[in-house]
């Protein structure tokens, strides 16, 4: 066991990790698609950025219905993204620029095309193959359960010789049987196979989602209900809606992440894993980061909460509360792949710039660790992407928007697309809007007002507490619309109302933008 209060080890209690869309943050070779040598090619922009550690989406061999987390061979690297060299390269980069980096596990379920489903569907009904997946037969005219799939539309399909497989996503991502002894050994070697490349942690994919109730009983739903398996995303922690779900958060689960925390400490003290992990409670998310289990679960009940002081305030004392008997460390993550930008959430234009800027600086106050996702640091918001240029399977399945708005490829430089992405020549896979000339990392650097200037400050100023400040976090009243909180010689203040407030004594370290008349609306503050 790691020393916990030691950086070096425990690295990840108080780090900043920087979420890398690899299809969508650099292009090395003009196919439109990034890659693993456009990610070292950007490292540098990560270190000066002030971020501690990168995570990386999938970039293992996959047919990219989900865009990666249909994983065909985890052991290797799509073409498409470059080698298994290019893998080590970029490992050896950052280790050099002092940057860890997180590689994404997606155990709940495999591509279509690994060679196990392909086996699965060659051996037929009954067979040791199919005992990997979830199939299941069902009375002609009917489905096996009445679970839907979280990209919408029933969770099974059926197979030529009549039976069904669960897929709780997309029909090309078969979820696999974890109760099959030979699913938790695979992954353990997956496991074993990056951590001998040098990979310093893992995000875990659908992390609650592994095992299923074992009856596989139907869902219980409410009058007006349907079932949904997205029940999770859809509801929040803060609203406290719960639903019947029993292909979520199985008591099991956690016997697997007890065995990969030993592979981990065997690897060495300082590797560390993350769980994605839509529970329904604070509590249940703590059960991930026990001791003995992984390290870290994203906190998505800040991402979930409104723009408002009760709002965060609330989230801030149940998450502190959460992983304090567990003695894990919190996190605060605002956007990911998955989700529209927090820019837009908050309302978007230059009010949803003013408080994005200030929940990011309340965000990267408090204590444990803050993932941020790429482009954040310009302030980019959604995207409405046209139809014909939309390739989320949930948009294929459902017709409904999807997550392509914040999957947007990053502008570096240059006037016009591609913004430097790749170059000129390869369009990138999803248009970029024509007005991003004044978001690039180029035309923001140096501008002491742009939205990157003031992350690389508030990241600068953060090094200098994140390890010193304590765990603990006093909230202060300073009116129902003001978040303000103590933690160590820091005292934070947001301003969720709709006019200016007076700020509190103490020297001015960062605001978020500029304070006139005391602490304006939307506007945050750091004060020692
Ligand atoms: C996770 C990923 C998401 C993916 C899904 C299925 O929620 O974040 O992008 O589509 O799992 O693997
Ligand atoms: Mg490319």
């Amino acid at each position: 066991m790691a020393d916990l209060n030691d950086p070096t080890t425990s690295w990840w209690r108080n780090a900043v990790v920087y979420q890398v869309y690899v299809r969508s943050f650099a292009d090395s070779d003009g196919d439109g698609v990034g890659d693993l040598p456009g990610i070292t090619s950007r490292l540098p922009h990560l270190a000066e950025l002030g971020v501690d550690a990168l995570w990386i989406t999938p970039f293992y061999t996959s047919p990219q219905h989900d865009h990666g987390y249909d994983v065909a061979d985890y052991r290797d690297v799509d073409p498409l993204f470059g080698s298994l060299t290019d893998a080590d390269d970029l490992l050896a980069r950052a280790h050099e620029l002092g940057l860890r980096v997180i590689v994404d596990l997606v155990p709940n379920h495999t591509s279509e095309e690994h060679e196990w489903f392909r086996a699965a569907l060659a051996a037929g009904p009954g067979s040791p193959e199919r005992a990997r997946y979830l199939f299941r037969d069902a009375p002609e005219g009917e489905l096996p359960n009445n679970w839907s799939s979280v990209f919408g539309g029933p969770a099974w399909t059926q197979v030529d010789d009549g039976q069904w497989y669960l897929h709780l996503f997309d029909s090309t991502q078969p979820d696999l049987d974890w109760r099959n002894p030979e699913v938790p050994a695979m992954f353990e070697d997956v496991l074993r196979f990056w951590l001998d490349r040098g990979v310093d942690g893992f995000r875990v994919d659908v992390a609650h989602g592994l095992f299923k109730e074992a009856s596989l009983r139907d869902q219980e739903v409410g009058e007006d209900e349907r079932p949904t398996s997205g029940a999770t995303t859809e509801h929040s922690m803060v609203e406290r809606d719960f639903k019947d779900e029993p292909m979520w958060d199985q008591p099991e689960v956690h016997e697997v992440y007890r065995s990969w925390s030993k592979v981990l400490d065997e690897a060495g003290p300082d590797r560390m894993a993350v769980a994605e992990a839509w529970t329904q409670t604070p509590e249940s998310m703590a059960a991930f980061v026990r001791p003995d289990e992984l390290d870290q679960a994203f906190n998505f009940a800040w991402l979930l909460a409104d723009w408002s002081a009760e709002a965060f305030a609330g989230v801030i004392t149940d998450t502190l509360a959460a992983v304090a008997p567990v003695g894990a460390s919190p996190t605060w993550v605002l956007s990911n792949h998955d989700v529209v930008r927090h820019v837009t959430r908050y309302g978007g234009g230059a009010q949803g710039l003013a408080r994005g800027r200030a929940a990011t600086l309340a965000m990267l106050a408090l204590p444990g660790s803050s993932y941020l996702y790429q482009g954040e640091e310009l302030g980019l918001e959604q995207v409405d992407v046209a139809p014909e240029h939309r390739q989320d399977p949930s948009y294929l399945r459902t017709g409904e928007v999807g997550r392509d708005g914040c999957r947007v490829p990053m502008p570096w430089g240059g006037s016009e697309p591609p913004y430097d992405f790749g170059p000129a020549a390869g369009q990138p896979w999803i248009p970029q809007p024509a007005d991003w000339a004044a978001l690039t990392v180029e035309a923001q650097t140096g501008d002491p007002g742009s939205t990157l200037e003031f992350y690389r400050s508030a990241l600068r100023l953060r090094r200098e507490f994140a390890w010193t400040a304590g765990d603990a976090v006093e909230m202060l009243d300073l009116g129902a619309e003001v978040l303000a909180f103590r933690r160590g010689p820091l005292t934070v203040v947001v301003n969720c109302g709709d006019s200016a407030v007076g700020l509190p004594e103490g020297e001015v370290l960062l605001a978020s933008g500029p304070l006139e008349g005391g602490l304006p609306a939307d506007t945050a503050v750091w004060l020692r």
